[in-house]
């Protein structure tokens, strides 16, 4: 077993990927990339987990000694299920940086997160584990974001952007990317909201999926970086994935 398959609804989780390589250069890599199904964002547990399932179903068949979730929709409601479905793969999960604010004591926090995670038990979970008495946090839901990311509709990006983020603009110091997508326009969230410091779990998860290599004994020292891309929707897209990753 050799790869690490790391997935997403569509492009996001290349922004996990892109921290992955960084930090683990040797290993090889699939990316699953569902792009004919976004939004995950607005999906039911059922529907998300027919799809993730079958997605998995094609990385372990690949031979993926570990599986990064990379995508907080997915993670959120399907990471439980996922692993009772399959007790012999390990996988890594990406939930909103909720943690990362507390532990560099922000004080006004936005949790911005697909439709789904901004509903989601375990967001509340996160919440309640982690959010000091003095904070405050709001939730905001990114709405078809993610869409418009996978479609690069730059100027609608930046009118939903404007629309729910402004009323915020003098009220946080920080952003919690609560939705691997959004991490990749952190430049137009920035125009919105300048000066305020933008979370996200990319760092972390990468080093998460270091330690559990480590603890089962897989890391690997001779692999060359090899990537593979998989996009369900077109090969632009996977043509435009290696472009992001540059
Ligand atoms: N990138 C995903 C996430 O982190 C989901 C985006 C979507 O398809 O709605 O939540």
């Amino acid at each position: 077993m050799s790869k690490i398959g790391v997935f997403d609804s569509g492009l996001g989780g290349l922004s996990v990927l892109k921290e992955l390589r960084k930090l683990l250069p040797n290993e090889d890599y699939i990316y699953y990339a569902d792009s004919i199904n976004v939004p995950y964002g607005e999906k039911t547990d059922e529907e998300l987990l027919e799809l993730t399932s079958k997605i998995v179903d094609y990385l372990i068949k690949e031979d993926c000694k570990l599986i990064v979730i990379a995508c907080n929709t997915a993670t959120t409601s399907c990471m439980k299920k996922l692993r009772e479905m399959y007790p012999d793969t390990i996988f890594v999960g990406t939930v909103p940086a909720i943690k990362v604010a507390y532990d560099y004591n922000y004080k006004d926090t936005i949790i911005l997160s697909t439709p789904y995670t901004t509903k989601s038990k375990r967001v509340q979970e996160l919440i309640h584990d982690y959010k000091r008495d003095d904070q405050n946090l709001y939730l905001v839901s990114g709405d078809n974001l993610a869409s418009l990311i996978e479609d690069n509709n730059t100027s609608e990006i930046n009118r939903v952007l404007n629309e729910i983020l402004s009323p915020y603009k003098d009220k946080v110091d920080s952003v919690v990317l609560g939705c691997t997508h959004y991490s990749l326009i952190k430049d137009e969230i920035n125009n919105v909201l300048p000066n305020v410091v933008q979370l996200d779990g990319c760092r972390g998860i990468s080093e998460e999926v270091k330690r559990q290599l480590e603890k089962n004994n897989l890391l690997d020292n001779k692999g060359t970086g090899k990537l593979s891309i998989i996009n369900t929707k077109s090969d632009d897209l996977v043509k435009r994935s290696y472009e992001i990753l540059k």
